[in-house]
């Protein structure tokens, strides 16, 4: 007994680190795969002993898929870059801009504490980063880096009107069954919050598969297309990003009578459909975004809820949109300053081969939220 205790005091200092809130802690995590190579996982804790908070970031089911397909890894780490960029571009306009930490953590605090709360930017996260990963896994078993896959060469023979299957295409099931192996491995729990996370990931993967397209090239003599052979093409990441921003715009929100766990009982209710928080809504579909918390309005500086605040953000003075500075800096007002700009300007070709240009200076007019 007495062993026990010790145990339980000495791991406590681990447990209480970070925001305190187990989700942030347990989901997600898999996201440090692309700083863990960089940085041993020791964070300092409040007393300032360095602890271990966690070997690696990938549970054990995570582990034994990675080991089960070599090369994978490296498609992982990329899809986690892929959604921090197209993330950042998707929201660069907007006053909750998808801000990331840098190693926080070991990588697993990527996104910040905005994770804590089951609102629509976190709805948005999960189904980046889980399309990501389809993607990434996709075009890797295209190119030949992961071990046990391929392109995907199910299709053949006549396709259509003039044009036969050929080529590669990019094997998109397996990247989307990838995807949910390893992604869903994360999630814990029987909380709404399971399936809000578990529902999303599962919306952004749709995006990537149900948006291949067909690409094709002509052969015969000198381009004719007498015969023209098509493969099936991921869409591009840009796309992706595209959709699912549209759906985060018209991401439904869920009722929190949604709770497939019943507590007290050990009975799991699997949800089949979510019912929306207003009943006068339809139900959300497989590609909706869901969510079931308010967003913080992200005006002011606030880190416990992922919060930057706007202050020091550039706007837009004539934009009646969400980047001008009324909306962005939600009616603090900005500061305009002149600033001088630097370019390379009438550039003209030289024979051969040289390109001279003049330097000019130009003055722009910079909004500052205050
Ligand atoms: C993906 O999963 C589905 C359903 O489990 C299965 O039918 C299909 O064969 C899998 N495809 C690939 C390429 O792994
Ligand atoms: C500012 O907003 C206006 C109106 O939406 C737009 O035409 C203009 O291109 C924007 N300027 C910049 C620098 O983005
Ligand atoms: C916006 O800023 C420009 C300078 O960039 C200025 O000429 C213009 O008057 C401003 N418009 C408004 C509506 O404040």
């Amino acid at each position: 007994m007495k062993f026990c205790y010790l145990i339980i005091i000495c791991l406590y200092p681990t447990l209480s680190l970070g925001t305190g809130k187990a989700q942030g802690t347990t989901t997600g995590k898999w996201w440090g795969v692309a700083s863990s190579q960089q940085k041993s996982n020791l964070v300092v804790n409040r007393a300032g002993v360095p602890v271990v908070v966690d070997q690696t970031p990938l549970n054990k089911k995570q582990r034994k898929l990675i080991r089960l397909h070599p090369g994978s890894l490296s498609a992982i780490t990329n899809s986690v870059g892929m959604s921090k960029t197209e993330c950042k571009w998707q929201f660069k306009e907007r006053r909750w801009n998808c801000p990331t930490n840098k190693n926080d953590r070991g990588g697993r605090n990527l996104f910040g504490n905005i994770l804590e709360s089951g609102c629509r930017e976190t709805a948005f996260i999960y189904a980046i980063t889980a399309s990501a990963v389809a993607h990434s896994v996709a075009r890797s078993c295209s190119e030949g880096s992961i071990e046990t896959c391929n392109c995907d060469y199910e299709k053949r023979g006549k396709g259509g009107k003039g044009w036969e299957w050929g080529g590669c295409s990019d094997n998109a099931d397996f990247g989307s069954n990838f995807s949910r192996k390893f992604v869903d491995a994360g999630e814990k729990g029987r909380d709404l919050r399971y399936y809000m996370n578990k529902h999303n990931n599962a919306a952004g993967r749709r995006i990537v598969t149900d948006n291949m397209r067909r690409e094709c090239k002509c052969h015969g003599m000198s381009g004719s297309c007498q015969v023209k052979t098509c493969w099936m093409r991921l869409p591009t990441f840009r796309e992706v990003g595209d959709i699912l921003k549209e759906r985060f715009d018209g991401a439904s929100q869920i009722a929190q009578t949604n709770n497939g766990h019943n507590r007290g009982t050990r009975r799991k209710k699997r949800i089949k459909h979510f019912e929306s928080a207003d009943p006068q809504h339809k139900h959300p579909t497989a590609s909706d975004l869901v969510y079931f918390e308010e967003s913080p309005d992200f005006c002011e500086l606030n880190k416990k809820v992922g919060s930057l605040g706007t202050r020091g953000r550039q706007c837009n003075n004539t934009s009646i949109g969400i980047d001008g500075c009324d909306l962005l800096c939600c009616e603090r007002g900005y500061r305009s300053e002149i600033e001088q700009v630097t370019e390379r300007c009438s550039c003209t070709f030289h024979w051969c081969c040289q390109v001279k240009c003049e330097t000019c200076v130009t003055q722009r007019t910079v909004h500052t939220c205050l």
